[in-house]
C-alpha cells in the first residue's frame, strides 16, 4: 500500500529512483467572516492570538520549505530567513532576498522543483493567490486553519472557492484555542 504522490519502486529498475513528492501543510489564519487580511500590507501578527502564534511557529518548525507569494515573502524576509523558501511570483527575476528560489507557477512546476531539492514537508503559508494555486491544483496534503473572533468585512479572502476544502480533504478536528472564541480547524487529504 502506497501514500498518495509516492512512487512504487518494485519494478523500477534504477539505482536512482526519482524523488517523492514532499508533502504540503497549509496554515492559515483568518477572520470569522473569512478574510486573511484587510489589504496586501496588513500584517497577521497584528490580529491573530498569541494561541494561534505559538501552533504557527509549532507547525512551521516542522517543515524543511516554505511556499509563499511575493508580499508575504517581502513582509516576512527575516522570519523566513532560516527556512528554505520558495517565493511564487511572475517575475523570478526579481528577487525579494538572494538565497530565496523564486518560480512562476504558471511556468515551471512548483512541486517538481521541491521534490528535487529534496523538499519532505512544505509550509505553504499564502496569500490568496497561493492558497487559491494549491487548493484548485488538489496538492494540500493538510490545512490548519485557525478562525479568530473578529471581522474584517473585506479584504483578501482566505480561499476564493472555499469549498473545494471539503472536497479535497476531510476535517478531521476541530477545537477551541483559548477562551476568547478562537477555534482551530484541522482538515487532512484521506489517500486512497
Ligand atoms: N492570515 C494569514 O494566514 C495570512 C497568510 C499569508 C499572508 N497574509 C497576509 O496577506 C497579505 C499578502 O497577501 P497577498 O494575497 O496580497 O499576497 P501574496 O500571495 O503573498 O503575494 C502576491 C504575489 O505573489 C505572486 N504570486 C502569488 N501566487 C501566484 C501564482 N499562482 N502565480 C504567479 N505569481 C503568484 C505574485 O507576485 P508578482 O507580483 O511578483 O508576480 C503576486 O502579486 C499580507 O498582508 C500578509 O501578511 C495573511
Amino acid at each position: 500500500m502506497y501514500a498518495f504522490g509516492m512512487t512504487d519502486f518494485t519494478n523500477t529498475p534504477t539505482a536512482h529512483p526519482t524523488p517523492t513528492n514532499p508533502h504540503l501543510v497549509c496554515l492559515v489564519a483568518q477572520s470569522r467572516d473569512g478574510f486573511i487580511a484587510k489589504d496586501s500590507t496588513h500584517r497577521s501578527e497584528t490580529w491573530v492570538s498569541d494561541e494561534d502564534k505559538t501552533h504557527f511557529h509549532a507547525k512551521l518548525n516542522e517543515c524543511d520549505w516554505i511556499i509563499a507569494g511575493r508580499n508575504t515573502a517581502e513582509q516576512y524576509a527575516n522570519t523566513m530567513r532560516p527556512y528554505n523558501c520558495l517565493v511564487f511570483t511572475q517575475h523570478p527575476e526579481n528577487k525579494v532576498a538572494e538565497h530565496f528560489a523564486h518560480l512562476d507557477p504558471e511556468v515551471d512546476d512548483p512541486i517538481a522543483y521541491l521534490a528535487a531539492h529534496g523538499a519532505k514537508r512544505v509550509a505553504v503559508l499564502g496569500g490568496t493567490r497561493v492558497y487559491d494555486y494549491c487548493l484548485e491544483n488538489n496538492l494540500l496534503d493538510e490545512v490548519w486553519l485557525t478562525i479568530e473572533p473578529t471581522d474584517f468585512y473585506s479584504g483578501l479572502p482566505a480561499f476564493n472557492k472555499a469549498h473545494l476544502l471539503e472536497e479535497h480533504l476531510s476535517l478531521k478536528a476541530h477545537e477551541d484555542l483559548n477562551d476568547k472564541g478562537t477555534e482551530l480547524l484541522y482538515y487532512k487529504k484521506d489517500y486512497a
